[in-house]
């Protein structure tokens, strides 16, 4: 694909996902070698500094940064663990990651393992992702027969089948065989994380991006894309499109450049209504705002976010308030009860929207909503909750007209 730069995926279609001698011959494992003869420190200042390479996880976090904390917190014994939950709604790079090629995932783990001295780690893999889980075992398992993992432990674990334990303390608290609830922070997992042990939790993006940047440099890496997030995203592009799929572009590509040419456009005989970038939490755009360019900064400035790197375009033929009582179901079903903000909240921000498109009163339930969207986004325990409302916020303000309309539907039905 011609606007397509290829890092990350850069063995997709060229090698077979299951044989490692396919990928020792594009020059797999040279990365490791040369790291483990790199200095811990100057390592994980390449990868923090010069290479500048943020966490493609949602939250764009400096990855260098996470590992010299955990380097730098003194422990007998260290942990690296990949967060592979995928349970972001319109998300689905990682799995193509590890589908086309995972040696460059667990090289990635084993580099960041040199980095911050860590002997023991886990990849925890959505649980539905069973193809995933089975090419991963065998790769750490080739790896181990070829005497590359250098005595450190691979461990592939099936996810819980919840989108909060994506959330990296929640992650945490499943892995060590808990109920999936989310952690107060500080202490962040870099200080105290799996069984309380300093811990770097890495998306699969960000570990697979790793190799590359040790091979070529980080300077060259950071010459790629946008200057405060370089290099290049995986953007899972779905919906009312006629090209669906994941797509790897350099950051200060467009996001018309990914809907409109690698992505072929809206549906034939149809036009753009929003797009949602970032996934299930986040608002929405309108066609006027798609000359956005893909990096966090961008997004940021015009009230958006590139979370993980989701995007979801949709046509005229749906109405958004129909969309965001679909959105307000996932929430309520997905809340851990941990916190009764979250608990109460998403189950009454759904019964808020079935009201509206049943056709109860449209003025007290969105007034409802906000004040109820505001109180959560200060007192949730954490980002699953506080973001909640921010989709259903972001319909009415743009579509207020489909509110009206399914609303009044509503009412014609009872
Ligand atoms: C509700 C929720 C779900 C999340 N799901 C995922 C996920 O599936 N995969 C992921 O990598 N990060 C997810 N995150 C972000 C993680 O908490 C964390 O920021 C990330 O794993 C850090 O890796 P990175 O720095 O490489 O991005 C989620 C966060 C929240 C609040």
């Amino acid at each position: 694909m011609a606007k397509e730069f290829r890092i990350t995926l850069r063995n997709a279609g060229k090698i077979a996902p299951d044989s490692i001698d396919d990928y020792l011959r594009e020059g797999g494992y040279q990365a490791l070698k040369k790291a483990r003869g790199m200095d811990r420190g100057k390592l994980i200042d390449e990868i923090e500094g010069t290479g500048k390479l943020r966490g493609r996880g949602g939250a764009g976090f400096n990855t260098g940064f996470k590992w010299k904390a955990a380097y730098e917190t003194p422990s007998d014994v260290k942990y690296i663990v990949c967060n592979s939950d995928e349970g972001e709604p319109g998300t689905f790079k990682d799995r193509t990651i590890i589908e086309n090629d995972p040696h460059t995932l667990i090289e990635g783990i084993l580099i960041a393992a040199y980095a911050v001295g860590a002997q023991e780690c886990y990849i925890y893999v959505r649980g539905e992702y069973t193809h995933c889980i089975e090419l991963l075992r065998k790769a750490v398992q080739d790896a181990e027969a070829k005497k590359l993992t250098g005595g450190v432990q691979i461990h592939v674990v099936g996810g819980a089948g919840s989108y909060v334990c994506g959330e990296e303390t929640t992650l945490l608290t499943s892995l060590e065989g808990y109920r999936g609830e989310p952690r107060l922070k500080p202490p962040f997992p870099t200080v105290a994380g799996y069984l309380g042990k300093p811990t770097v939790v890495n998306n699969v993006e960000t570990f697979a991006t790793v190799p590359v940047i040790v091979d070529k440099g980080a300077e060259w890496f950071s010459g790629i894309g946008a200057k405060e997030y370089p290099g290049t995203k995986l953007f899972s592009l779905s919906g009312d499109v006629k090209h669906k799929g994941v797509y790897e572009l350099p950051t200060d590509a467009k996001l018309s450049e990914l809907i409109n040419e690698l992505g072929g456009g809206v549906t034939e005989g149809h036009r753009i209504k929003a797009v949602q970038l970032g996934g299930g939490s986040c608002g929405f755009l309108t066609p006027d705002q798609l000359d956005v360019n893909l990096d966090f900064e961008s997004a940021r400035a015009i009230g958006a976010s590139l979370g993980s790197g989701a995007v979801l375009v949709l046509d005229e033929t749906h109405n958004m308030a129909e969309f965001a009582r679909g959105t307000a179901h996932f929430f309520a079903h997905e809340s851990c009860g941990k916190c009764a903000p979250c608990r109460e909240g998403t189950s009454r921000l759904e019964e808020i929207m079935d009201d509206i498109c049943a056709g109860g009163d449209l003025e007290k339930d969105v007034a409802l909503i906000d004040k109820l969207g505001t109180l959560m986004a200060d007192s949730c325990f954490c980002p699953l909750g506080q973001g909640a409302s921010n989709p259903i916020r972001s319909a009415w303000k743009l579509f207020p007209e489909d509110f009206k309309s399914a609303n009044a539907a509503g009412k014609k039905e009872a």
